[in-house]
């Protein structure tokens, strides 16, 4: 396949797809931001952005020329995600980067996920039949697992308040897990464009670090000094409290039911990615300690206020 160079990322003012541009924009690709019609987000001036309406007629055109599209759309633009696959096809661009950014397709037996993995599933079989159909145009889908500092800074309930200075730890805080920072995940789709034939028509699975709870707990206090305000809790009873949540519709369920997938002991559910994984090598996922993602996830606190969650 030809090299790519100019790239198209949906989703603009998105949490990932914004590091995600910068990170394009950094290696040099020719980057052009689509977003919809009421997006009110107002992007710097050196930025490419054209907002137009999410349907094929109105897509095609804006696609044309362009050799990659990467769509970072969230949970709510799901459903529009087969009408940019078939845009960007009929467009004739060669690499479609999925919205995914999760957990590996089907990688939980847990009955509550399966509402969250079905709509990804349907998009991601509709990419593959339109691989299948027309060879020119390639998929590819990255698995990042935990996004470790953005889930860390966003949601104090997955053990780490870095406001407060404290910290709740689910069982003995031994379950390790991997994680990917925002950096790893624009490290990740630069390193899928820079090599399109090592990464067509695939999922591949990254992380920019394996810890545990224990360890970040300590990278926590190393870095600000302090002994924190540690509380313990389980895994059981995170999944209780999530059961009883979604009885009652308190949306925070589904943020309890994430903590139970990730800290639940000896089941390394959310070990995503080991340091055999070929993809970090190919893709250059830098490798980051406990300590550089706790001090990441303590600056950029001051910059954004907490999140609730919300299915979106
Ligand atoms: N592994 C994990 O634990 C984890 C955690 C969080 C997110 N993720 C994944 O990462 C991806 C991105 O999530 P995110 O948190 O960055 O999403 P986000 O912040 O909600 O941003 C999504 C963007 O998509 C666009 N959008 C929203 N609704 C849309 C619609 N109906 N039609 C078209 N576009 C729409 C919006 O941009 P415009 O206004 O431009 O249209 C929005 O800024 C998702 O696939 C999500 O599943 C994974």
């Amino acid at each position: 396949m030809s090299p790519i160079k100019k790239v198209v990322v949906f989703g603009g003012p998105g949490s990932f797809a914004t590091p995600i541009a910068n990170a394009l924009v950094k290696a040099q690709f020719d980057v052009l931001i689509i977003v919809r019609p009421e997006c009110a987000m107002n992007f710097p001036p050196n930025v490419s952005v054209v907002r137009v309406d999410h349907t094929v007629v109105r897509l095609k055109p804006v696609l044309w020329g362009a050799d990659a599209v990467v769509s970072v759309i969230g949970s709510a633009g799901l459903s529009v995600q087969n009408t940019l696959i078939d845009a960007a096809e009929a467009a004739g661009v060669k690499r479609f980067i999925l919205d995914d950014f999760g957990w590996v397709p089907d990688s939980t037996e847990l009955i509550e996920f399966k509402c969250l993995g079905s709509s990804k599933r349907i998009t991601f079989e509709h990419v593959r039949d339109v691989a299948q159909a027309h060879p020119k145009f390639t998929f590819t889908g990255v698995a990042i697992g935990f996004p470790i500092d953005w889930s860390l800074k966003c949601f104090p309930s997955m053990g780490f308040d870095a406001r407060k200075h404290s910290a709740v730890i689910y069982d003995d805080g031994t379950e390790d897990f991997t994680g990917t920072t925002l950096e790893g995940i624009g490290q990740a789709v630069v390193g899928v464009l820079q090599n399109p034939g090592k990464t067509e028509n695939q999922f591949l699975k990254v992380r920019s670090i394996r810890t545990n709870q224990n360890e970040l707990l300590a990278a926590f206090q190393s870095v600000t000094g302090e002994t924190w305000d540690v509380k313990h809790s389980t895994t059981k009873e995170v999944l209780k409290r999530a059961k009883e949540r979604r009885k009652r519709g308190i949306k925070e369920w589904m943020l309890d039911v994430l903590i139970y997938h990730l800290y639940e002991p000896g089941k390394a559910r959310c070990f995503i990615a080991s340091d055999e994984e070929p993809a970090l090598d190919l893709l250059k996922i830098r490798q980051e300690t406990a300590h550089e993602i706790a001090s990441k996830v303590l600056g950029s606190v001051k910059e954004v206020p907490e999140r609730k969650w919300a299915m979106r």
